[in-house]
């Protein structure tokens, strides 16, 4: 059977990259998370004070210039994949709160989402992978075979983000990642550029009240319904 390309699309925090991971093991597919390469290109920004975490600002015009020089990639972890940036491994600082607060403004960027869309569609083009974002089944991959799009309210993705960063010992008061995930929202959904959208031709799943079981075997039944046709 050939292998085909499926979009996994939604909100920050909703839960999509657990569903996306879990379903490429599944199905012997590979996993990519299009959120980690944004936030590595602003792990970047912010050390090399391009971004400041301090004031929000950002200089886009040297962001641009950089990125030829940026190189992002994934390899194999004992707890899943690891991203890389140039070579580095920053899986675990690219999930900080530095980083969730600029990583809007970052990817609302034109020259950054052109520069990323095109290294996703090389990671694509052997097919057989899910990956998860917010623009991949409108604008990445407009012809995914299989497109999801996940939703859940903002208070149960800021719950679930909370207890992440709780987890890893990274902490945030309940209130403030509410704002970020809220704040993250408005950009992703009303920038200029590939806002988050959810595609004609994509299956809305709002998995506020499923468990990752339940989560699990709704995108195996999609799957096998989406491939058994081909
Ligand atoms: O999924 P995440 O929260 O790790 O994504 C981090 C940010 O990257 C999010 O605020 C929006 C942006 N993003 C994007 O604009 N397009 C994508 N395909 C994936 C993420």
């Amino acid at each position: 059977m050939d292998k085909i390309i499926i979009a996994v699309d939604g909100f920050s925090s909703s839960g999509k990259s657990t569903m996306a991971r879990r379903l490429a093991s599944a199905i012997g597919y590979r996993y990519i998370d299009s959120g980690a390469m944004y936030r590595a290109v602003t792990l970047y920004a912010i050390r090399e004070n391009i971004a400041s975490v301090a004031d929000g600002t950002l200089d886009s015009a040297r962001l641009e210039a950089a990125l030829p020089t940026i190189n992002i990639d994934f390899a194999p972890g004992p707890d899943g994949q690891r991203t890389l940036l140039n070579g580095e491994d920053v899986e675990e600082e690219i999930r900080s709160m530095a980083v969730s607060s600029m990583v809007s403004p970052v990817a609302a960027l034109p020259a950054v989402r052109h520069a990323l869309t095109e290294m996703q569609r090389r990671m694509g083009s052997t097919r057989g992978i899910v990956m998860d974002g917010r623009d991949i089944g409108t604008t990445v991959f407009p012809d995914a075979e299989m497109k999801v799009f996940v939703n859940a309210s903002a208070e149960t993705r800021a719950r679930r983000r909370f207890l992440e960063l709780a987890a890893k010992k990274q902490p945030a008061s309940y209130e403030d990642v509410l704002a970020n995930v809220v704040h993250r929202d408005t950009i992703d959904t009303t920038r200029a550029e590939s806002p988050l959208r959810q595609a004609p031709d994509a299956v809305v799943l709002d998995n506020g009240d499923m468990t990752i079981e339940e989560q699990d075997a709704w995108m195996l039944d999609l799957f096998n319904r989406i491939t058994s046709h081909r």
